[in-house]
C-alpha cells in the first residue's frame, strides 16, 4: 500500500539545506506571481498590510499591470531567500518552478500560502509532512472552491466529523460549456464561446478532461477522510465526448448535466470516488452553479448535510481565500493545516446507475455501474442497438 509520496527529482528536499526558524521573528510578505490571482492579492495587501508587503516577483517585470508597485523582482528565489520575508505567497501555478519555490520556502521554515491545486493535489501530503519537520506552515484555502472557505471548514469546524460524502461541482469552465450546450450549442461551439469569453484556457484539457476537478476532489477527500490523498489515483471522465443530444435526453427527464466530483464512503466502509459528467435533478443543489460558481456538499454522521456555494474562481474571489490564509499566518492563529500520515487514501471508482442512449431511445441500468466499466457496459447494451452515449445519473435522481 503506497504511503506519503516521495519527491524524486534532483531538487528534492534532501538537497536543500533547511534553516528552519531563521525568519520566524520577521513578518514580511513576499508574493510570487502577479497574474489573475496574484494581482488581486497584491491590491488587497497594499490596502490592508502595505507595510508588510516586501517584494513581488514576476516573470516579466516590465509588463504593465494594474498594481501600484514600482519594483517588481524577476528572481522569485531571491524573494524566498529574503530574510525579511516570513510569509511566501505562491501564485505562479503548476508543478515546475512553483514547486521548487514552495520546497525552498518550506526548507527555510517559512509560512507558505498557495493557490496551487496542481501542486497540493499531487504532493500536498508530502509537503505538509515536510513543513511539519522544518517548522514551516502550509496553507492552501484558495486551491479549492475559490472564495468558499471549505478547506478551513473541513480542517477546523468539521475536523472531528465522521464524513460519509464530500464533493460537488468544482469546475467553472465545464459549467459554462454544459450550460451553452443546454442552450442549443454543440460541444465545439460551446467550448469556442467559453474560450472567447475567457471561461476556458486556449488549452482547455485541464478543465474539460476533469484534471482540475480531480485535483480539488483529492484535496477535499484528504481533508474529509483525514488521509494523505493525491489526484492521479482518482477515476476520471471528462465532458468532451458529450453531445447536445445527451443534454436534451437529460432535459426530457428534468435533469441537467454537470461535471460532478464526488467521494463517498460506502456501507462497507470503502471510499468510492470519481469525476464524471452526471445527470442531476434540476432542483438539486448540484444543478445550480453557473459559470464560475461552485457548490460543495459535506455529509457527516453528526453535522448532517452542509452545502457551501459561491464563486470558485476569478482573481478577487480566490484572493479572498489567499489573504485569509495570510492573516492566519500573521496571527499564527493555527500552526498549519494538518499533515496526515499513514497509507494514502485509496478509492474505488464511483458507481451509479447510468443512462444508456441509443439512436432511437434510452434505458437506465437497473444496477449501479463503476466509472471504469462504462465502456464494457456500453458493449453489453450494444446488442440492443447502436449505443450513442452512456452517462452516470447522480444517485438522488436514479
Ligand atoms: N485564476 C483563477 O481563477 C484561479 C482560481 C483558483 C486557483 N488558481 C490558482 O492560482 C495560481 C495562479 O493562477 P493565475 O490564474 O493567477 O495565473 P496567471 O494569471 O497565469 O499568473 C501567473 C503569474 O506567475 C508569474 N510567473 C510565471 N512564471 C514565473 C517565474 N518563473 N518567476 C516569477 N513569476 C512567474 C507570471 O508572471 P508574468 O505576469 O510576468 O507573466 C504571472 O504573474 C495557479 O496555481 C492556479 O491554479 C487560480
Amino acid at each position: 500500500m503506497p504511503t506519503i509520496p516521495r519527491l524524486d527529482r534532483p531538487s528534492d528536499a534532501s538537497s536543500i539545506s533547511t534553516t528552519a526558524g531563521t525568519a520566524v521573528r520577521e513578518r514580511g510578505i513576499g508574493l510570487l506571481g502577479c497574474g489573475t490571482v496574484g494581482s488581486s492579492v497584491a491590491r488587497r495587501l497594499l490596502v490592508s498590510h502595505p507595510e508588510l508587503l516586501r517584494a513581488i516577483a514576476v516573470r516579466d517585470p516590465h509588463k504593465p499591470r494594474a498594481v501600484a508597485w514600482d519594483d517588481f523582482e524577476s528572481d522569485p528565489f531571491e524573494v524566498v531567500d529574503d530574510p525579511a520575508v516570513r510569509i511566501v505567497i505562491e501564485c505562479i501555478g503548476g508543478v515546475g518552478i512553483a514547486r521548487e519555490l514552495v520546497l525552498r520556502a518550506i526548507a527555510r521554515g517559512k509560512d507558505v500560502v498557495t493557490a496551487n491545486k496542481d501542486l497540493i493535489a499531487t504532493e500536498g501530503p508530502w509537503l505538509a509532512a515536510f513543513a511539519a519537520r522544518t517548522g514551516a506552515t502550509l496553507r492552501y484555502e484558495a486551491a479549492v472552491g475559490g472564495a468558499i472557505p471549505i478547506v478551513r471548514a473541513l480542517s477546523g469546524a468539521l475536523a472531528n466529523e465522521d464524513v460519509s460524502e464530500v464533493g460537488g461541482v468544482l469546475n467553472g469552465t465545464t459549467n459554462f460549456v454544459l450550460d451553452a450546450m443546454a442552450g442549443g450549442a454543440d460541444y465545439g461551439e460551446a467550448l469556442a464561446e467559453a474560450q472567447r469569453l475567457g471561461f476556458a484556457e486556449s488549452d482547455p484539457r485541464a478543465d474539460v478532461d476533469g484534471h482540475d476537478a480531480a485535483h480539488k476532489l483529492a484535496i477535499l477527500a484528504g481533508l474529509a477522510f483525514r488521509r494523505p490523498s493525491v489526484s492521479p489515483q482518482l477515476a476520471r471522465r471528462g465532458i468532451s465526448s458529450l453531445s447536445s443530444d445527451d443534454v436534451a435526453a437529460g432535459a426530457e427527464r428534468g435533469w441537467r448535466l454537470k461535471l460532478l466530483a464526488m467521494a463517498q464512503r460506502t456501507a462497507s466502509g470503502q471510499i468510492e470516488a470519481g469525476i464524471t459528467p452526471a445527470f442531476i435533478p434540476e432542483d438539486h443543489p448540484f444543478a445550480q452553479p453557473r459559470g464560475a460558481e461552485n457548490v460543495v456538499r459535506v455529509v457527516g454522521r453528526n453535522c448532517g448535510t452542509l452545502t457551501f456555494s459561491g464563486l470558485g474562481a476569478g482573481g478577487d474571489p480566490t484572493a479572498s481565500a489567499v489573504v485569509a490564509d495570510v492573516i492566519a499566518a500573521l496571527d499564527a492563529r493555527t500552526t498549519s493545516l494538518p499533515a496526515y500520515t499513514g497509507a494514502d487514501l485509496v478509492s474505488s471508482p464511483l458507481r451509479s446507475r447510468v443512462l444508456v442512449r441509443f439512436r432511437g431511445g434510452s434505458v437506465v441500468t437497473p444496477e449501479p455501474v463503476p466509472l471504469d466499466e462504462l465502456e464494457a457496459t456500453a458493449r453489453v447494451y450494444g446488442v440492443h442497438g447502436d449505443v450513442r452515449s452512456i452517462i452516470p445519473i447522480w444517485s438522488e435522481a436514479a
